[in-house]
């Protein structure tokens, strides 16, 4: 069954505080790759999901939910996010995607581009970035430097690929169930 777990209406001034925290201990990279093999085994993650409403997170704010141990990134993007984003050459970016690909049809068979849902680890070695930071005002990783775009796409530093999208589908129009 679905099952609701901590969901933190985080701002970005927790993120920041979160980060600091991080960066106090030392371990940044080594956090999250620790964390999941603490995590039950597969058959039980297997089955994990959860289901949130989406409906309250206003436009232009981020919450960050916990999904199998992991940081998910739900973003309700602003015009200017979406039309960044859609706007970009991907010929020019080093793991091409379109911004559509990276998300899902909501019940209405169509796609909502204001909601990008991403799992927020970074994919050089597994910082959580930060949210509206870096040169695109998506997400900058500070271990490393990586920088990602609007739609979570690597641009700038090291990581090798865009941030993951999660498994995940619309329940209802504010309603999204990962996993
Ligand atoms: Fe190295 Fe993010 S973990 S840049």
């Amino acid at each position: 069954m679905a099952d609701i777990h901590a969901v933190e209406p985080t701002r970005r001034d927790f993120l920041y505080v979160a980060t600091g925290a991080f960066a106090a201990v030392g371990v940044g990279a080594a956090v999250w790759p620790l964390i999941d093999q603490m995590n039950p085994d597969a058959s039980v993650l297997a089955l994990a999901s959860i289901e949130l409403d989406i409906g309250s997170v206003p436009v232009g704010q981020e919450i960050t939910v916990k999904w199998r141990g992991k940081p998910v990134f739900v973003r309700h993007r602003t015009e200017e996010e979406i039309k960044a984003a859609e706007a970009v050459d991907i010929s020019t970016l080093r793991d091409p995607q379109t911004d559509d690909a990276r998300l899902v049809k909501g019940v209405d068979g169509k796609l909502h581009p204001e909601w990008l849902i991403l799992i927020g680890i970074c994919t050089h070695l597994g910082c959580v970035p930060l949210a509206y930071k870096g040169e695109y005002d998506g997400y900058f990783c500070p271990c490393h430097g990586s920088v990602y775009d609007t739609s979570g796409r690597i641009r700038q530093g090291p990581a090798p690929l865009n941030l993951p999208v999660p498994p995940y589908e619309f329940v209802s129009d504010t309603k999204i169930k990962i996993g």
